[in-house]
């Protein structure tokens, strides 16, 4: 392996609060400690497919720690395995194409910022000899190896306010308030926020839920006087022998299935089957837009330094990750295509039991 003097940098699928933070650390530490030189590539692989390819200076990563989203934009749509040039071609393979775009810009190693799909994407370049280092991210927090994801923690914070608002509304009307949140097939974002908010009731996807088990709680809590319920519930939460609720199919990505709606299913049954009034609110993308937290910021900073320091340390193919509180790394092609569901014994949903809170099993 040469000598790494020029960098490539992607940020890949679902955006999330802390990728800035990220980038700038990445192409801070590479230029000023490594006297390197950084390339952003945009929207994600979708920039390498596209030659859309540019350098970056202090000044372009300059003033965005505090700013959500991406700088260099994202795509979750991008495979170079599967890509259409038009909607009417059928997919093909231009991996080729990115290797060529890679070569034109004498790019000695990418970093790539994203989730199992894009550690996924990163495995293929990895293949065909291409150092990759890569970050992990998403509000989802279901990354492979690492304890926490950036992005979560802000999630968790825009999860709790909603709950946190919804309650004195609930409490004032005598309704159940059902609070849907995001996370795809891991409930972390609706236990973290539903523990954090006191939720009467969280339903996560690891934890099929049987509705007449809801209904009760909702009906028991007013018997002692609580005349309303607060509820978290994971957007990929699903009853017990059934499915999940899908919002939409979305073509073309390598992950189609978008989840969301089973906030108002679960309200709807319990209004009919109690006769209490149950209202559903569905948080949706503000959990990943807008400012990070100062956490996610100090994370996304750790990431991204550590992320160049691996690469300048010749470690290859390397997936950066928390363990316990401490930065460390795995190999990048353990993470790929896998999710870090919750563990139906986390010791937080044993308290949250121990605490009165139901998971409707
Ligand atoms: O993975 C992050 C996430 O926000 C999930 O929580 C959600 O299910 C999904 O992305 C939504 O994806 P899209 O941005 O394609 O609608």
């Amino acid at each position: 392996m040469g000598k790494i003097q020029r960098i490539g940098i992607l940020t890949g699928g679902g955006d999330c609060p802390g990728l800035n933070a990220v980038i700038r650390a990445v192409t801070k530490t590479a230029i000023f400690h490594h006297q390197l030189e950084v390339f952003g590539i945009e929207d994600g692989f979708l920039g390498l497919i596209e030659n859309r390819i540019r350098q970056l200076t202090p000044l372009d990563v300059s003033n965005i720690l505090t700013l959500g989203g991406t700088i260099l934009g994202s795509s979750n749509k991008a495979d170079p395995t599967r890509w259409r040039d038009t909607p009417e071609h059928d997919p093909c393979d231009v991996t080729d194409r990115c290797l060529h775009h890679i070569e034109q810009h004498r790019l000695d190693a990418l970093v790539c910022i994203g989730g199992d799909g894009t550690m996924s994407g990163a495995a293929n370049f990895i293949h065909l000899g291409v150092n990759c280092v890569g970050v992990p991210k998403t509000i989802d927090n279901d990354v492979h190896g690492t304890d926490v994801t950036f992005g979560f923690g802000t999630a968790v914070t825009v999860a709790t306010d909603a709950l946190d608002r919804v309650h004195t509304t609930a409490a004032s009307h005598h309704r159940a308030m059902v609070v849907e949140v995001m996370g795809r097939n891991a409930g972390w974002i609706a236990l973290h926020a539903g523990v954090a908010s006191g939720a009467d009731v969280i339903l996560l996807p690891e934890i099929p839920y049987d509705i007449d088990k809801v209904c009760q709680r909702v009906v028991e809590r007013g018997q002692y006087g609580k005349r309303f319920t607060i509820l978290s519930i994971s957007e990929g939460a699903r009853p017990v022998g059934g499915g999940q609720v899908v919002a939409q199919v979305v073509k073309d990505s390598p992950d189609p299935i978008r989840l969301g709606g089973v906030g108002k299913v679960v309200a709807d049954q319990i209004q009919a089957k109690t006769g209490i009034e149950a209202r559903a609110t569905v948080l949706g993308y503000v959990q990943r837009g807008g400012t990070p937290i100062p956490a996610d910021r100090v994370l996304g900073t750790e990431f991204g330094h550590a992320a160049i320091e691996l690469l300048m340390s010749g470690a290859q193919s390397r997936l950066v990750v928390m363990k316990g509180r401490t930065v460390t790394d795995i190999p990048i092609l353990d993470a790929a295509n896998k999710q870090r569901l919750v563990p139906v014994d986390h010791p937080l949903v044993e308290a949250a039991r121990d605490v009165g809170t139901d998971f409707g099993d």
